[in-house]
């Protein structure tokens, strides 16, 4: 069921997810404008990529953790599956409502409804079991910080997907397009990224990260402020205060940073057997994108014009630390979660990783002056950017399809021998 749940986040990912962006991209860099392009066209790229792609991802590997909390309850499978069906139907019925909008009025909230009631499956079958043996105390008290964030970020895949079905429910009632308004959503975008992505990310590798890099263990208090600050910008959003909004990101990020030392040496070498070396260095790497994304919404807040500096900030947090992120854990983790598999090429990982630095790299370095300040060249380099990142994406993704389809590590010794 994972390798399922897997494979469908990588078919949304590489068609309805990257290969929209680029034609969106360049669409945009021929006319020379952002405001020239379908809002829903847009929004179809962003929910396919950050539902259809992670949202996919972490909902399997949400069922796949059951497994390893003791005994698997017999209604997790046939739960599992049915999740998946209304989850997928949900995306795929959004991603057509925003680039066809065939009978929009009713299958984009309806979509929305799927979407929402395949996540309430998942929350009450993950949130409804418990591990089978008791855990000491120490253990208890050990897991405490990481296990927070991973339950607040639920929560925000939750309010986001609530979010999401009150404005589809909104543009039908109101008639005004498949596309849904602009503040609500930019307030969904926020939501999605800094309430529940960006905390999952903070809540695994505060689990992980100290087993992977051999980096100190987290600290908690930095954790809990990054994790505040992040629902403190939110908020700050929602009642119309852009400027502390963009202001809170910094520092959000920063906390992170310190929480998670990811600024100082590993305490232990890093555990890297069976990807590739440069593994510690993209994960460092992710976070300077974090870094980056939350001082160009500073700069955004003072002075975008045009969208170019929004734009870019939004690509150096998806893109830069979102994708490089589950581009590197996820090469790591999911062959083991998926039937002790070994990752299928490990230069391949590198390949892809190094394309998605320099295309994203490009792409925010050539938005803001073209965007903002209509130079030619920046206009020129924008879709070579959208190329390289495909070319990352589809690394990835076979790389990933490669793995799950070759039987495991076991069985291919067995198949050898014999
Ligand atoms: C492969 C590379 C990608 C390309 C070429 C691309 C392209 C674009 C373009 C052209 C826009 C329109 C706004 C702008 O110009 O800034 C956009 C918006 C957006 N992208 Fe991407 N993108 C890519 C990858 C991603 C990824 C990996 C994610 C998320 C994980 C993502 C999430 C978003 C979101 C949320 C929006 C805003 C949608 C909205 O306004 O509702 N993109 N992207």
């Amino acid at each position: 069921m994972l390798i399922a749940y897997i494979l469908t986040g990588l078919l949304f990912l590489l068609l309805p997810g990257t290969f929209l962006g680029v034609w969106n991209l360049i669409s945009i860099s021929s006319r020379h404008a952002l405001d020239s392009l379908s809002p829903a066209w847009i929004q179809a790229h962003g929910h396919a990529q950050i539902f259809g792609w992670i949202g996919t991802f972490i909902l399997g590997i949400g069922f796949y953790s059951l497994t390893k909390m003791g005994r698997l309850p017999t209604f997790a499978i046939p739960r599992g599956w049915t999740c998946f069906a209304l989850w997928t139907a949900g995306i795929t019925l959004r991603w057509f409502e925003g680039v066809v909008g065939w009978q929009w009025r009713i299958l984009l909230p309806f979509s929305a409804f799927l979407e929402l009631a395949g996540f309430i499956l998942f929350f009450q079958t993950v949130s409804g079991h418990r591990p089978a043996a008791p855990v000491d105390a120490h253990a208890a008290v050990s897991r405490k910080p990481w296990m927070f964030l991973v339950i607040g970020s639920t929560f925000g895949f939750l309010v986001t997907l609530v979010m999401n079905l009150i404005a589809t429910l909104q543009v039908s009632i109101d008639n005004t397009g498949p596309a849904l308004s602009h503040v609500p959503d930019q307030r969904l975008i926020t939501v999605a990224t800094w309430g529940f992505l960006v905390p999952a990310v903070w809540g695994f590798n505060a689990r992980w990260l100290p087993v992977f890099l051999g980096l100190g263990q987290p600290r908690p208090r930095f954790l809990f402020l990054a994790f505040g600050l992040a629902w403190a910008a939110i908020l700050a959003e929602f009642f119309g205060r852009l400027t502390w909004f963009a202001a809170l990101l910094p520092f959000a990020a920063l906390s992170a940073v310190l929480a998670l030392h990811i600024a100082e040496p590993s305490i232990q070498p890093a555990k890297i057997t069976g990807v590739h070396p440069s593994f510690p260095f993209f994960v460092r790497l992710a976070y300077a994108w974090l870094l980056i994304a939350g001082a160009l919404s500073v700069r955004a807040s003072w002075s975008d014009v045009s969208g170019g500096i929004w734009g870019a900030s939004r690509h150096a947090l998806t893109v830069g630390f979102l994708s490089t992120m589950v581009f590197t854990i996820g090469q790591r983790i999911l062959p083991a979660f998926c039937g002790a598999r070994v990752l299928y090429s490990s230069r391949l990982m590198l390949a892809s990783l190094s394309a998605l630095t320099i295309g994203c790299a490009l792409r925010v370095a050539s938005e803001i002056p073209a965007y903002e300040a209509n130079v030619r060249i920046a206009w020129h380099v924008l879709p070579c950017s959208a190329v390289i990142e495909l070319l990352a994406v589809a690394l990835f993704a076979a790389n990933l399809a490669l793995t799950l389809l070759q039987p495991p590590a076991h069985l291919r010794s067995t198949v050898a021998i014999s």
